[in-house]
């Protein structure tokens, strides 16, 4: 997704109200995180020493150590060592719990570690403790396959090929907007009318449309905006910068009750027009980088209850406390 909040060069002039380095939900849905996670996941276990570092991935590192940092490392990891046990390397796994050895090499009977996992959900010793959800069919086989097989840190994924592919997990998708798809012809025509572009935001048809002006921002004025009105409610992030809009515009806008991306940088719009914007209840994120905004303007910004994030680079405002930041204290 190419906009201006990824551009890192910006950042510093970026005022933002976080608490540390939490991304916020809004983000964790924009950018996926999971690879993340599991790219940290292997960092650690590369750095440990205790796989060496090839272009092969091997079975541990792409079919095991996920499945322990997905359901063990919360209550076995850096953080808490229940039974003075971490999972959170190859090492730990091998190194055992403060009785001993969880696991024996080619022997699952002797392997406590496989005895925990396959425990009815209602055993008091069954790993994941807790009522945590236990491990799936398909989770438990590539653990055995890996005892079995010797509990290597350096077969590769290549060696198990009857081995099961696990399914990614996926988030329950919250819909950002209607489904767009029954209104292709609908949204075809009004890009070529107004000549901008109206891109979906992901493979979802219920993730919403961005408005694009990036090639030709003159193009884009306030009577292009109003002319989006039939399909305001699919437009989840609308890329405004050095388009000819202005404060009435944004009134024009007043309606898209799904949007929650906004950037300004560079209009004309000023602080009145920002009083119409805060009709906009799921905006999170506005920027109004090199815009005639000032206090006032921001002072209304105050009723956006999903407001998170707010530039105000290059404009005569002060920074002030968000309205999402200030209800999560
Ligand atoms: C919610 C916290 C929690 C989670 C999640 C969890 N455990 Fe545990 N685990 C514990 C606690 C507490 C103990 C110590 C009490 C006991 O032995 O039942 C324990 C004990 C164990 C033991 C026995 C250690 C010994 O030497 O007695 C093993 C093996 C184990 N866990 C493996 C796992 C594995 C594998 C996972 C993930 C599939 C997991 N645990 C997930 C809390 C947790």
């Amino acid at each position: 997704m190419a906009s201006w909040l990824n551009r890192g060069g910006r950042a510093g002039s970026a005022f933002r109200l976080s608490s540390g380095g939490q991304p916020s939900s809004s983000e964790a849905r924009f950018f996926a995180q999971p690879v993340v996670a599991r790219l940290l996941l292997m960092g650690s276990l590369l750095s440990s020493g205790a796989i060496p570092a090839r272009a092969e991935p091997t079975f541990f590192t792409a079919r095991i150590a996920p499945i322990f940092e997905q359901h063990c490392v919360g209550c076995h990891g850096p953080e808490k060592h229940k039974a003075g046990l971490r999972v959170d390397s190859f090492e730990n796994v091998m190194r055992g719990s403060e009785s001993g050895e969880i696991l024996k090499p080619g022997d699952l009977k002797a392997s406590e570690l496989f005895r925990r996992i396959t425990l009815p959900a209602s055993d008091d010793e069954v790993m994941p403790s807790d009522g945590k959800p236990l491990l799936s069919a398909d989770e438990i086989t590539l653990i055995r396959l890996w005892i079995e097989s010797g509990a290597s840190a350096t077969r590769s994924l290549a060696e198990y090929p009857d081995a099961p592919v696990p399914k990614p997990t996926r988030q329950a998708h919250v819909p950002l907007a209607p489904d767009w798809t029954p209104r292709a012809a609908e949204i075809a025509a009004l890009e070529k009318e107004i000549g901008v572009k109206l891109v979906p935001r992901s493979k979802i048809p219920t993730d919403g449309l961005v408005v694009r002006t990036a090639s030709a921002p003159q193009r884009c004025d306030d009577a292009a905006l109003s002319k989006l009105a039939p399909i305001a409610a699919l437009i989840v992030d609308a890329e405004l910068a050095r388009t000819k809009i202005t404060d009435e515009g944004l009134k024009a806008m007043a309606t898209w009750e799904n949007l929650r991306k906004l950037d300004l940088t560079r209009t004309s719009i000023t602080s009145d027009g920002l009083s119409a914007c805060a009709a906009l209840k799921k905006l999170e994120v506005l920027n109004l980088t090199d815009t005639a905004v000032d206090d006032t303007g921001v002072a209304r910004l105050k009723e956006m209850p999903m407001l998170q994030r707010l530039w105000l680079f290059g404009t005569k405002a002060a920074p002030v406390e968000l309205p999402a930041k200030l209800a999560a204290h």
